[in-house]
């Protein structure tokens, strides 16, 4: 089966990462993540980036650049994550869809939340870009 992507923003601001609690499914339910969702069928991997900020998150933001690596999700998923940053005059990002809570956590605070075991390596990396 081919391959099919899922994007994860790491939203960077003022040297804080976004970290959005996933309200759904059950079984990921109180989990954090790297907001982001499935690419659709003849989209580009960044325009599935700002569309799925806007739509959960209700934000305009622009894709920086990706993190090097791929990650194994449940087949045939696999996740790639690209540095984000809001857009001049976006709004501050809210729990529209499928996350009940936000934290901007700064450096020291990266690990305080329970991270989906696919992003931490994403984190890992964005971990280190902050303490630089
Ligand atoms: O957000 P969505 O439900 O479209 O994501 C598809 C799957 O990808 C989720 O069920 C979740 O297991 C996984 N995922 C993840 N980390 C992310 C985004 C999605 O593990 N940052």
């Amino acid at each position: 089966m081919t391959e099919q992507i899922v994007v994860g923003a790491a939203l960077l601001a003022g040297g804080r990462l976004l970290a959005a609690r996933r309200s759904a499914p059950e079984e990921l339910a109180g989990r954090w993540e790297l907001p982001g969702g499935k690419v659709e069928p003849g989209e580009a991997p960044e325009a599935a980036l700002v569309r799925e900020l806007r739509e959960e998150l209700g934000v305009d933001a622009e894709v920086i650049e990706r993190l090097p690596g791929t990650w194994p999700l449940k087949p045939p998923y696999v996740l790639q994550v690209w540095t984000t940053r809001l857009l001049p005059g976006s709004g501050a990002p809210e729990p529209l869809q499928d996350h009940d809570a936000l934290r901007w956590l700064g450096a020291g605070e990266l690990w305080d939340v329970d991270w989906l075991e696919p992003d931490v390596p994403a984190v890992q990396e964005v971990a280190g870009r902050l303490r630089s």
